[in-house]
């Protein structure tokens, strides 16, 4: 009899206990899921395109006004994990939900009226950060202006800048981007001012580049080769800035219908001696500088 008692209160003790252990062991994995949220993202290809519904398998442990500040919130802690040095402590404050309150983070009221308060711009300029840019990036879908000039970001532009779609804005100048010339960017349909100049890019320009509706276009200072492609000509942008690469062949005849150009620099390159009769249609230029260029 007594053996059976102890028995049972053994019984008991071992299910008080292992249900003890079960409870404890849901709490572990309840912390453990709200502190390894970022785990999923870093599987992500260093210059890969975003999967679809990427945001909504990420849980975060914070709440947030509204979900699109969330989906800003997992972009900027990846680029923060991208970063890997930052001398000024730029991106020091860069932590916890406020990201409307992180140095360089500009929001505003979202554009397409849903009295949402989004992040809207970007602006690390002369940041002198190291490290590079992560897909999640791409999920940035509010900002209007990205300016990260005068930094060391490195690599190269991902795929997933292509769903940037109300980028106006666009300035990764003076960095050390590498690879052919960032073809995510020719699908952001509102792009006006690119500016990729001083990174070493290289190859050849995608002939959709000039069919952009681009106010400004900055190439000067990369390595980029091969002709200036035919499509030159269907460009809407005042200034475009050549010099400095291995540009070669001829400068296209299509010049000669840039309504809106001001100012073209070819300077340093090593196009050849054949000035298109197109030029001397371009009534507005004020400054084409092709010195040095033809030889
Ligand atoms: C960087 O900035 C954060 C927040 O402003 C601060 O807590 C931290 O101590 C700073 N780190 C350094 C190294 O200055
Ligand atoms: C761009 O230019 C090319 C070559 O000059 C021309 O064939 C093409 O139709 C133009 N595209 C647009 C969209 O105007």
């Amino acid at each position: 009899m007594a053996k059976m008692k102890a028995l049972g209160c053994f019984l008991l003790i071992t299910l008080l206990f292992s249900s003890f252990v079960s409870t404890f062991a849901l709490i572990n994995v309840k912390a453990l899921a709200s502190f390894t949220v970022q785990s999923p993202f870093q599987s992500l290809p260093e210059n890969g395109d975003l999967p679809k519904d990427f945001e909504d398998k990420g849980e975060v442990k914070y709440t947030f006004e509204n979900k699109r500040l969330k989906t800003a919130y997992i972009a900027l802690q990846a680029w923060k994990k991208a970063i890997y040095s930052d001398p000024q402590n730029f991106t020091g404050n860069w932590d916890g939900p406020d990201v409307c309150a992180y140095n360089g983070v500009f929001c505003a009221p979202a554009l397409d009226g849903s009295h949402m308060t989004v992040v809207a711009g970007i602006d690390l300029n002369h940041g002198d950060i190291a490290g590079y840019l992560p897909v999640e990036l791409g999920l940035l879908s509010d900002i209007a202006l990205l300016h990260i000039n005068s930094n060391r970001f490195c690599g190269v532009v991902p795929k997933s800048f292509s769903k940037l779609r109300l980028l106006h804005e666009l300035d990764i100048s003076n960095n050390r981007f590498v690879g052919p010339f960032p073809k995510s960017v020719l699908s952001i349909p509102d792009l006006k001012y690119l500016d990729i100049r001083f990174n070493d890019f290289e190859g050849e320009l995608p002939s959709e580049l000039f069919d952009m509706k681009l106010d400004a276009l900055f190439l000067n200072n990369n390595r980029f080769s091969s002709s200036i492609p035919e499509t030159l000509g269907n460009s809407t942008a005042s200034i475009i800035l050549f010099a400095n690469n291995k540009f070669s062949g001829c400068i296209p005849s299509s010049i000669g219908k840039m309504s809106n150009l001001q100012e073209v620099i070819f300077l340093n390159n090593d196009l050849s001696g054949c000035l298109p009769p197109g030029l001397g249609f371009l009534g507005n230029v004020s400054v084409m500088d092709i010195s040095e260029t033809i030889s």
